[in-house]
C-alpha cells in the first residue's frame, strides 16, 4: 500500500511539503532516510533512530540476499522482525551495488552474472529473482533492478543502460504480486537531458506509483547533478513522490527540495562520522583536529541533540585519538540528527510559505567544502 498528499507547493521553486504512508509508516516529506546496508544503520539502535526521527530506513537486497540469505530474513518473519526495526523501510534492488562492488559481472539483457565480494561465490540475478529477494525481505518499498551506468559514460553506453531498465522495470512489475509492498521505478539517463527524457516517458507508461531519480551522485560535478535533476523532476508526474537515490550532502538535499525532490538516502552522515567529521551548522568539521583538543563546546552550538547536550568536542576529540568505537557513534547520532533537524527545518519553512528565505538562510551560514 501507499499514499502520497502533496500538501503546499512553494511558488517560486518546484519543492513540495507531502505527507507519504507506507505498510508500516507516515512519514511527512521531504524526508531523509538513513542507511542501513546491513539491516542496521551503523552503530545505531532502532531505539536511537526513532529518537532521532527517522520513520523510514533503506536497506539493500544486494548484500542481504548474499549475506545471511533473504530465506533467513524470511525465516525470522521479514527484515522488520529481524532487526527489530518498526517503522518503514525501503530495499534497494543492488542494481547500483552489482555494479559497483561485484567482482566479473556479465550483463545481457536476460540478467546480470557477479561473483560476490564476500566470498567469491557466483550468482545470477534477473528482475524476476530480485522481486523475489525483495518480496522475501518485506519492505515497505521496494526498488526494481536496474543498471547504473557509470560516470563518465558514453551517450551509447547511457542509451543502453536506459533500454535496459526500461525492459527491465517491466519484468520487475510484472513479476511484483505483493499487496503490502510497493515497487518503485528508477529512472537512468546519465546526464543526458534526451535520454532522461526517454526514460521518464518509458517509465511513466509502467505507471509505478513512486519514481527514483538513479544513476546520480557516481562522479559527476554538482553543476551537472542539479541540472541532471531539473530536466528530470520537471518530468514526472506531480502528484507521486519523487526519490533521489545517493544523494544525501546538506546542500544537495537543499536543492533537491528546490528542484522539486521528496526523498533521499545517502551513506554520508554515518559514513563521515565512522572518519571523524561532524556536520554543523557553519559546515563540516573534522573533529580529530589538533583545534579541538580543548575545545569544550558541543558539535554544533545550535543542535539539540544528546550527543550536543552531553559531550564535548574535546571529548570526542579524545575518543576519535584513543581509537573508542563511542566516538563513531556519538557522531553518527549527531550527524543523522542535523540532517532531520534540517529537513524538519525545510519542511516547517515550506508550510510557512517561506522556503526561499530558510533557503538563503541556509547557504548563508552553511559553507560547502
Ligand atoms: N543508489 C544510488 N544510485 C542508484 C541507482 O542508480 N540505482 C540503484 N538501484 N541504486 C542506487
Ligand atoms: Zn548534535
Amino acid at each position: 500500500m501507499l499514499k502520497f498528499e502533496l500538501l503546499q507547493e512553494d511558488k517560486t521553486s518546484a519543492a513540495r511539503l507531502g505527507r507519504l504512508t507506507t505498510a508500516h509508516t507516515t512519514v511527512d516529506t521531504p524526508i531523509f532516510m538513513p542507511v542501513g546496508t546491513q539491516a542496521t544503520v551503523k552503530t545505531l539502535t532502532p531505539e536511537d533512530l526513532y529518537e532521532i526521527g527517522a520513520g523510514i530506513i533503506l536497506a539493500n537486497a544486494y548484500h542481504l540476499y548474499l549475506r545471511p540469505g533473504c530465506e533467513l530474513i524470511q525465516q525470522a518473519g521479514g527484515l522488520h522482525r529481524f532487526m527489530n526495526w518498526k517503522k518503514g523501510i525501503l530495499t534497494d534492488s543492488g542494481g547500483f551495488q552489482v555494479f559497483s562492488l561485484s567482482k566479473l559481472r556479465d550483463i545481457n539483457d536476460d540478467g546480470v552474472w557477479f561473483h560476490s565480494h564476500i566470498d567469491g561465490s557466483r550468482h545470477f540475478l534477473t528482475p524476476e529473482k530480485v522481486m523475489e529477494i525483495e518480496a522475501k525481505l518485506g519492505a515497505d518499498i521496494a526498488m526494481c533492478f536496474d543498471e547504473c551506468a557509470p560516470y563518465p559514460c558514453t551517450y551509447e553506453e547511457a542509451e543502453k543502460a536506459v533500454k535496459r531498465t526500461s525492459l527491465w522495470a517491466g519484468r520487475c512489475k510484472k513479476a511484483h504480486n505483493n499487496d503490502k509492498q510497493v515497487l518503485f521505478g528508477i529512472i537512468q539517463g546519465s546526464v543526458y537531458p534526451e535520454l532522461r527524457e526517454r526514460s521518464v516517458g518509458e517509465l511513466t507508461a509502467l505507471d509505478f506509483p513512486g519514481y527514483a531519480i538513479g544513476g546520480l551522485s557516481v562522479g559527476e560535478p554538482k553543476e551537472m547533478l542539479y541540472a541532471t535533476l531539473e530536466v528530470t523532476t520537471r518530468m514526472l508526474p506531480r502528484e507521486k513522490p519523487r526519490y533521489l537515490m545517493g544523494v544525501g550532502a546538506p546542500e544537495d538535499l537543499l536543492e533537491g527540495v528546490r528542484l522539486g525532490v521528496d526523498m533521499f538516502d545517502c551513506v554520508l552522515p554515518t559514513r563521515l562520522a565512522r572518519h571523524g567529521t561532524a556536520y554543523t551548522a557553519e559546515g563540516k568539521i573534522t573533529v580529530r583536529n589538533a583545534l579541538y583538543a580543548a575545545d569544550f563546546s558541543p558539535l554544533d552550538a545550535r543542535c539539540s541533540c544528546y550527543v550536543c547536550q552531553n559531550y564535548s568536542r574535546a571529548y570526542i576529540r579524545h575518543l576519535i585519538k584513543a581509537e573508542e568505537i563511542l566516538a563513531q557513534r556519538l557522531l553518527s547520532y549527531h550527524n543523522l540528527y542535523f540532517l532531520f533537524q534540517l529537513m524538519a527545518g525545510i519542511r516547517a519553512a515550506l508550510a510557512k510559505g517561506e522556503f526561499p528565505s530558510f533557503y538563503r538562510e541556509f547557504f548563508h551560514n552553511y559553507i560547502s567544502a
